[in-house]
């Protein structure tokens, strides 16, 4: 059992809609002339991004799915990433895009992209819809950010505390009444 808590809205659904728009043009831009993007979501986080993002990219582009562990069901870190599901396709000699949904220490993003540098793909880019710089432990930045926020446990737009609350529309700060 979680502790009580209640939801405040700290980004909104057409705030993000506006920023998913600007990082996708921004995108085509740095791929143009691409043959094939492939886009690679970390789930489960990013699941609601990729599909909106994807959306907006005037770009020839493939979804791919990678899932590492991460906080588990709790609030903390775990610090050791594993990889509990690999992508289904090659990505050597590709143009890849990292999507996931936070950068906080910094682990699950590093792990991923030497991971997938070691695949030696053409190129290899992230994007990171929210980013808690205040958070981090590894030097790792994502190429783009949609939000810089500060250290709040947030939910919502995919993201969870415990499993729950993906399906908010918007991004909202995690604030406990007990
Ligand atoms: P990192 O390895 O510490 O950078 O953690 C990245 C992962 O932790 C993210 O992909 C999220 O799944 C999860 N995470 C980090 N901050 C939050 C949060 O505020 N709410 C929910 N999940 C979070």
């Amino acid at each position: 059992m979680t502790r009580p808590y209640v939801i405040d809205q700290m980004i909104s659904a057409k705030t993000i809609a506006a920023r998913v728009e600007d990082l996708a043009s921004e995108i085509e831009t740095a791929f143009a002339g691409t043959d094939k993007l492939i886009v690679v979501g970390l789930l489960r986080g990013s699941f609601v991004f990729i599909g909106d993002l994807v959306r907006e990219l005037n770009l020839n582009v493939e979804v791919d799915f990678l899932e590492a562990s991460s906080y588990g069901d709790g609030m903390e870190s775990s610090r050791e990433v594993r990889i509990l599901k690999d992508l289904r396709g090659e990505i050597g000699g590709r143009d890849v895009l990292v999507v996931e949904d936070i950068v906080d220490t910094g682990f699950t993003l590093s792990h991923v992209v030497s991971l997938l540098k070691s695949r030696e793909p053409r190129r290899l880019e992230t994007i990171a819809l929210l980013d808690k710089p205040s958070r981090r432990e590894v030097e790792v930045k994502a190429t783009w950010t949609g939000f810089e926020i500060p250290d709040e446990f947030v939910v919502g737009y995919g993201i969870d505390f415990a499993q729950r609350n993906r399906n908010l529309p918007f991004i909202g700060k995690v604030r406990f009444t007990d």
